[in-house]
């Protein structure tokens, strides 16, 4: 049964929990991808395109944020001669929904844009237009000081939880679309991050 004994009391709290195996789930396969490499690189950018493209949030602070990675991304995609793949079908989320998955997303960023940053490639450092966005980490603290302060108990904690959750199973659903161009790059590879030494 979940209520306030079970989860703790923020929707702050909540939302990591709640959402922590779904996020290194995706995590784990997306860190299977070498941005260094033009293809896998190109298959990132192909699939956070499709993922992101089609969600819809009435207000919420992270709208504009959405449509700068959007356009970013089929910036990059365009350079390196790929056009964006057709969307998923649009879905529409509650807008403390997409400002927790945005903005937070945009820590991992920060881990991804090393790792494409010690890449060689001139074509691959050239789109470089989703990776020269702003971190926002000012953006995380305010939203995670404002979840902090509201409930993780409630009918809106309940949506916000949901459609958080949709939204990582949109991140999914378009790996699973791009599989076939991924296919090769998506499999486990022995040496990745996150597998033990
Ligand atoms: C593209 C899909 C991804 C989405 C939507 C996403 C979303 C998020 C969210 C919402 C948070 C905040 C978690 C919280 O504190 O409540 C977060 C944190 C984080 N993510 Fe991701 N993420 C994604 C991919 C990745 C990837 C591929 C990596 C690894 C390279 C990664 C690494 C991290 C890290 C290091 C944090 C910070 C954790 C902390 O400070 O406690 N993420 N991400």
């Amino acid at each position: 049964m979940q209520d306030r004994l079970t989860y703790p009391v923020s929707l702050r709290e909540r939302l990591r929990e709640d959402l922590q195996a779904v996020h290194d789930a995706l995590d784990q396969k997306i860190s299977t991808l070498d941005l260094t490499d033009r293809g896998e690189y190109r298959a990132f950018l192909a699939m956070t395109h499709m993922a992101l493209s089609g969600i819809e949030a009435e207000g919420g602070d992270a709208t504009g944020l959405l449509d700068e990675m959007v356009r970013a991304l089929a910036e990059d995609l365009e350079a390196l001669g790929d056009p964006a793949s057709a969307p998923l079908a649009p879905v529409r989320v509650h807008p403390l929904a997409l400002d927790y998955v945005l903005i937070g997303s945009r820590l991992g960023t920060q881990v991804l844009r090393k790792r494409w940053l010690a890449g060689a490639d001139p074509q691959v450092k050239a789109a470089d237009a989703y990776f020269s966005l702003p971190a926002q980490g000012a953006a995380w603290r305010a939203l995670t000081d404002a979840l902090g302060t509201m409930s993780g108990a409630d009918r809106q904690a309940a949506e916000v939880v949901a459609d958080a959750r949709a939204l990582f199973q949109r991140f999914s659903a378009s790996l699973e679309l791009c599989r076939t161009s991924l296919s090769p790059v998506l499999e486990p590879k022995r040496h990745g991050p996150h597998v033990p030494a």
